[in-house]
C-alpha cells in the first residue's frame, strides 16, 4: 500500500488519490467512513464500491494526471484584500484601520468553516509586515509578503490552537513576546481554532493579551467563540465572518474554472454551492473532487450523481406534494429517490430550505403565498411545516430505515400544517361568531354594566 500511495503521490490529484489508496487497508478504510460519516463526501453508494478495501482504482479518477498539483483551495488561497469573497465587512474596517493607523493589539475572526479566517489573518499579517507598511495595498510580489504566504516569515507565527493547547506551549510564547521582531516591523501571532486551547492556557495568555509589547498583534480564529472565556473575548476586536451567499460561490467558482480550463455549467456550480452551505473551501474541494470523477467537462446530473443529491424540479415537486397534502405524490417521490440512491437527508434538508424561502415570501406577500405549487399557504401553516420538517432531521438517520422515516415526517409534517388550518378556521368562526349580534354578546355587554 505504502509503495503505491508513494507513486500516486507524484500523480496530479494528490488529495483524492491518497484518499482512494488509504481505503485499500482497514485502517484508511475507516479514516474513510469517517470522512463519509463527516458529512464531506457524499457518494452514491455505487461509487462507494470504489473505497472497498483491496478495491482497485476507478481509471476515471486517474485519468490525465500532470505532475505537481494543488488542490484548488490551496492554490486558490486568497492573497489579498482584493481576493477576499463575500467578507466585505471584515475587509473594510481592517482597510480603514490600517489607513488610519488605528491597529488594535488582538483580533478574533469568528465564522464557520472555509470561509476566510486563516487567509484573512495571513493578509492581515502581511499589510502590517510588507516593505513600507503598514498597507492594506500591498505588493503579494513583495518578498515579505511571499515569505508570510509560504509560512516561512520569521516575524508570523501561526500556531494550531487545536495541537498546541497547553499551557507550556503559552508560556513560551508569552517569553518569545518580548524579543523583538527579526525581520518585519510586528510580531503577528496567528492562533488558529483558539477555542481548543486549556482554561489553564488561556490564563496565562491573558496577561499578555492585555498589555501586550508594541511590536506584537494577535489575530485569533476560531469556529466556536462560545468555548472562550469572556476575558479573551472582551480584549479583541471582534469579526464575524458570514457564511458565503451561494451566488458569490458560483461566482468564484466560475472564474477558477475558466482559469484552470474547466467546463462546467451553471447548474452543476449552483448544484456544488448548495452543498457548500456557505464554505467556499467546502465548494472547491466538491469541485476538485468533481474534476477528479469527470475529468475537464462537468454536468448537473454528474453532481447530482456522485453526491446523491436530488435535482431543484424533484424537490419542488415534493414541496408542491406536501403543500397539497398529496400523500401518494409524497412516497412515491421519496421512493424514487430512494430508489436511485439519493442522500434522503440531504433531500430533507434541501425540502426545508425551500419551506423556508416560501415562508419569506409568504411574509412578503402580506401573510399567504403559492410559491410551493397551486395551493395557497399561510405563513402560520408555512411555519409549522417547517418546524414539522426539522423535527424529523434527528429522527431521519435513527432507527432502521431511512426511507421510512423520512415518509413518517414529511406524513406528519403534512398534517402538522394541516392542524393549524383547523386552528385558524376555528379562530374565523369564533370572530364571526363574535360579530353576531347574539345572546352573548348580550350577557357580555350587561356584565360590563356597573
Ligand atoms: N472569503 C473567501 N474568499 C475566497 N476564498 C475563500 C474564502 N474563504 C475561504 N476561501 C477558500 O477556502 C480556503 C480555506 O480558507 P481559510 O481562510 O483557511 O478558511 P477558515 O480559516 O475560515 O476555515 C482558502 O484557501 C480559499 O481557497
Ligand atoms: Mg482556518
Amino acid at each position: 500500500m505504502h509503495g503505491q500511495t508513494h507513486e500516486l503521490r507524484q500523480d496530479r490529484k494528490v488529495a483524492t488519490v491518497v484518499t482512494f489508496s488509504q481505503c485499500r487497508g482497514v485502517p484508511g478504510h475507516f479514516h474513510f467512513q469517517r470522512w463519509i460519516d463527516e458529512g464531506f463526501w457524499r457518494l452514491r453508494k455505487t461509487n462507494l464500491e470504489l473505497f472497498k478495501p483491496g478495491a482497485d482504482l476507478h481509471p476515471s479518477a486517474l485519468r490525465s494526471m500532470p505532475a505537481a498539483y494543488q488542490v484548488i483551495a490551496r492554490k486558490w488561497r486568497p492573497q489579498t484584500f482584493d481576493d477576499v469573497v463575500g467578507q466585505d465587512h471584515v475587509v473594510r474596517t481592517l482597510r480603514n484601520a490600517i489607513a488610519r493607523n488605528r491597529i488594535a493589539h488582538a483580533y478574533l475572526f469568528v465564522g464557520p468553516r472555509g470561509t476566510g479566517k486563516t487567509s484573512t489573518a495571513r493578509i492581515f499579517a502581511k499589510a502590517l509586515n510588507c516593505t513600507g507598511g503598514p498597507k492594506a495595498d500591498f505588493d503579494p510580489a513583495d518578498p515579505a509578503c511571499v515569505a508570510i504566504a509560504e509560512g516561512s516569515h520569521l516575524d508570523v507565527i501561526e500556531i494550531d490552537g487545536a495541537s498546541n493547547n497547553g499551557v507550556d506551549q503559552v508560556r513560551e510564547l508569552r517569553e518569545t513576546v518580548q524579543y523583538a521582531p527579526a525581520q518585519g516591523r510586528f510580531k503577528v501571532y496567528i492562533i488558529d481554532e483558539v477555542h481548543m486551547l486549556t482554561t489553564a492556557a488561556f490564563n496565562a495568555l491573558l496577561k499578555t493579551l492585555e498589555e501586550p509589547p508594541e511590536h506584537v498583534k494577535f489575530v485569533f480564529a476560531t469556529t466556536d467563540p462560545q468555548k472562550l472565556l469572556p476575558t479573551i473575548v472582551s480584549r479583541c476586536q471582534r469579526f464575524d465572518l458570514k457564511p458565503i451567499p451561494p451566488e458569490l460561490i458560483v461566482q468564484h467558482l466560475r472564474k477558477i474554472a475558466d482559469a484552470e480550463g474547466v467546463k462546467v455549467t451553471d447548474g452543476a456550480l449552483a448544484c456544488i454551492a448548495r452543498m457548500a452551505d456557505g464554505g467556499m473551501r467546502d465548494s472547491q474541494s466538491i469541485f476538485d473532487q468533481m474534476i477528479s470523477f469527470c475529468g475537464q467537462e462537468i454536468s448537473e446530473a454528474d453532481v447530482l450523481d456522485v453526491y446523491g443529491l436530488i435535482s431543484e424540479e424533484k424537490i419542488a415537486a415534493l414541496a408542491s406534494a406536501v403543500a397539497r397534502g398529496d400523500n401518494a405524490a409524497i412516497v412515491q417521490i421519496v421512493d424514487e429517490c430512494d430508489t436511485a440512491g439519493r442522500d434522503l437527508t440531504r433531500l430533507l434538508l434541501d425540502l426545508e430550505n425551500t419551506v423556508r424561502t416560501a415562508l419569506l415570501q409568504s411574509i412578503a406577500e402580506g401573510g399567504k403565498t403559492t410559491a410551493l405549487g397551486q395551493v395557497s399557504l399561510t405563513t402560520e401553516q408555512l411555519t409549522r411545516l417547517l418546524d414539522a420538517l426539522r423535527e424529523g432531521e434527528s429522527k431521519v438517520k435513527l432507527g432502521l430505515s431511512e426511507k421510512i422515516n423520512l415518509e413518517v415526517t414529511l406524513l406528519k409534517a403534512v398534517e402538522s400544517s394541516r392542524a393549524r388550518a383547523i386552528d385558524s378556521l376555528i379562530k374565523e368562526l369564533t370572530a364571526l361568531a363574535d360579530e353576531l349580534p347574539d345572546e352573548a354578546a348580550e350577557t357580555e355587554g350587561s356584565k360590563k354594566k356597573p
